[in-house]
């Protein structure tokens, strides 16, 4: 991952690689280490058989994560309501901070792509924004 994040609320982590070879690499993070926060939660999505699936198209109000790739490679789309960026997602030990007021879309799945995240609360459908104009009020209003 060369290239340097533009966005508001994001930022790279690189964890920590044992490469096994030929017997296998271990990807390593700890919470409040390479995850700056406690880890409350993990999901994952997979089965992405739709090559034209579209994912996220939304913000959060205060939640942190962390979104991987641990396998395959996607596409990830940021905007923090003034700058746009878009990153190929395709290496298992860099993962992208999606922080707070920072909308983002996933698209153009390969086939085997399993996508992690961590995140550091729980779940709460209040803490979303899912639409892209009351996101753009929110920016304004929140600074
Ligand atoms: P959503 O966060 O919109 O998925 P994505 O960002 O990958 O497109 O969530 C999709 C559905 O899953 C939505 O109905 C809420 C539910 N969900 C939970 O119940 N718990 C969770 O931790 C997450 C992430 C989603």
């Amino acid at each position: 991952m060369n290239k340097k994040i533009k966005v508001q609320n994001s930022g790279i982590v690189k964890l920590k690689f044992v490469d096994d070879f030929p017997d296998g690499a271990l990807v390593i993070g700890q919470a409040r280490e390479s995850v700056p926060f406690d880890i409350r939660r993990i999901y994952y999505i997979t089965n992405l058989s739709n090559p034209r699936a579209v994912r996220g198209k939304h913000a959060h109000k205060k939640l942190e994560q962390y979104i991987f790739s641990l396998s395959g490679s996607f596409r990830l789309h940021l905007d923090d309501g003034r700058n746009k960026q878009n990153l190929t997602i395709d290496s298992p030990y860099y993962g992208i901070r999606l922080g707070p007021k920072l909308w983002h879309t996933m698209t153009k799945f390969s086939r085997d792509c399993v996508i992690l995240v961590l995140a550091d609360d729980y779940y709460d459908e209040n803490d979303y924004i899912r639409d892209y104009d009351k996101f753009l009020e929110y920016v304004r209003n929140e600074g």
